[in-house]
């Protein structure tokens, strides 16, 4: 029986694409740089018919790419050699909140944003946003180790994660949904599938921890002159705001380019750097952050005006991709090197790719920076690497919340040393000893 046949019988014919029309939304990634024609894309609807369909692949000898939303921007969520797609969207199930634990159990499919629904109406929060919540899926956020918005609070997915259940590419079921709080028997398998980027395990059920929900939230932006000021402020943010919950920055260019974008003008005056940042609590926030503020902030206490706020903030990612194809590099700097590395990154593209549009904007408070460059040629890598080399020199890391996948598995080495990258080859051939799982993802080539 050909593979095609095989999982028509397991998922049911309606779920095995083939059409190439049907295939398209599934085999080019978010920005439009990665991805090639599926075999096929098949989407099982429970983690009984992800089992099978591992294990039919698996007969076949068929790679298979595991996928979510597919808003990754690495590189990892689409084929790149003829792969079977492997999507997780049907699996949307969520149980309801237990408030004693503040768990819940949601499927690998279910999206932020409506878990994020889902925690509010019982009074909690997820403790994780960021702009492609509607899209992003648990089981992708899992997969990614996903940052976003309020990491220097809550941090990131990993904290959020009691437990999970994923399947191994040989069709073996992995369960570890207790939620205990305190459970030190064995290895942590569940956090290891933790940022794994598919290529260990498929996850098909997280188990989530959520946070409090605040009655009280208050954002502002601070124009500010010059990095050491904003470096500042987010000591003072961090010292005496014990309601923080976001802490990020923007610079003149992205401010332009979303603006344009958006057809608005900038809502504060001309500066060198912008800060965004939010507080939370159940008491009124607003005094708290007023204290630390510029008077020239601008600050936003009601839903509307914060949401118009961090419109400017979340929608780089949008403005920067009607602009054109990016090339993004998603990296952490220690924070006492930040200022620096803020004031090099721009020469050190244009020593190597003359002409090209350098937009820097993130997470200040986790000194995490999104590098976008604009107007490179898709395989053209100088850039990456020279931005890559200068993170590294640092101290810092090539990938803080994005993940590794295709794009920098050949950079690892700049971060992680051999012993430890042979460690991690030992865990995925023990895992996944014929490879089917996300080839190519993570790993530099053995
Ligand atoms: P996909 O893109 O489908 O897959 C991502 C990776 O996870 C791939 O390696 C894939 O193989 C693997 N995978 C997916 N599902 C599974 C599964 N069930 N089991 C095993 N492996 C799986 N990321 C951040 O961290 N912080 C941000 O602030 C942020 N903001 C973003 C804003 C925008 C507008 C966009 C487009 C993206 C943003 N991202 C951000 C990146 C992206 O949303 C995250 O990486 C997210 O976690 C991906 O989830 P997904 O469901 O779309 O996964
Ligand atoms: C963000 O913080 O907005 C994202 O991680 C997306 C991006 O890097 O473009
Ligand atoms: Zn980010």
């Amino acid at each position: 029986m050909s593979l095609t046949d095989a999982l028509q019988a397991l998922v049911g014919p309606a779920h095995v694409l083939i059409d190439p029309e049907l295939r398209a939304p599934y085999e080019t990634d978010w920005t439009g740089r990665f991805g090639s024609p599926a075999a096929l894309v098949v989407r099982p609807g429970s983690t009984e018919e992800v089992a099978s369909v591992l294990a039919a692949c698996r007969a076949h000898g068929a790679r298979v790419v595991p996928q979510g939303g597919n808003t990754g921007l690495v590189g990892a969520s689409v084929p790149r050699a003829g792969e079977v797609v492997l999507s997780l969207t049907r699996l949307t199930g969520l149980s309801p909140v237990d408030p004693a634990t503040a768990q819940v159990e949601a499927g690998a499919g279910v999206t932020l944003g409506a878990l994020q629904a889902h925690a509010r109406e019982a009074g909690f929060d997820a403790g994780l946003d960021f702009a492609a919540r509607d899209t992003a899926t648990l089981g992708g956020i899992a997969a990614t180790n996903a940052g976003g918005l309020v990491a220097v609070r809550h941090g990131t997915a990993r904290a959020r994660i009691a437990g999970l259940e994923a399947v191994l590419g040989d069709g073996t079921i992995l369960r570890r949904l207790s939620g205990l709080l305190k459970d030190n028997a064995g290895y942590d398998l569940p956090a290891l599938l933790v940022g794994s980027e598919g290529t260990l395990g498929v996850i098909t059920r997280v188990r989530w921890r959520l946070v409090a929900r605040h009655r009280a939230r208050i954002a502002a932006l601070v124009p500010l002159d010059s990095i050491d000021a904003a470096a500042e402020l987010l000591g003072a943010l961090r010292t005496r705001v014990p309601s923080l919950e976001a802490v990020e920055f923007f610079l003149p260019e992205g401010l332009k380019l979303v603006c344009d974008h958006l057809r608005i003008d900038p809502p504060v005056r001309d500066a060198a750097v912008y800060v965004v940042t939010e507080a939370a609590s159940n008491a009124d926030p607003t005094e708290e952050l007023a204290d630390v503020l510029p008077d020239d902030a601008l600050v936003a206490d009601d839903t509307a005006s914060r949401e118009r706020l961090w419109r400017l903030r979340e929608s780089h990612t949008e403005a920067i991709a009607a602009a054109g194809i990016p090339h993004k590099m998603d990296v952490g700097v220690p924070l006492p090197r930040l200022g620096e590395f803020l004031q090099r990154v721009p020469a050190v593209i244009e020593a190597v790719a003359p002409g090209a549009r350098t937009i820097l904007f993130g997470h200040l408070g986790d000194g995490n920076v999104h590098v976008n460059v604009l107007d490179l040629p898709s395989d053209e890598d100088a850039a990456d690497e020279a931005v890559l080399r200068l993170v590294a020199d640092l101290g810092g890391t090539i990938s803080a919340e994005h993940g590794v996948g295709t794009v920098k598995a050949r950079w690892l080495s700049l971060v992680r040393g051999q012993d430890e990258i042979a460690a991690m080859w030992a865990i995925k051939l023990a895992l996944d000893p014929e490879e089917l799982l996300n080839p190519g993802v993570m790993l530099p080539a053995r």
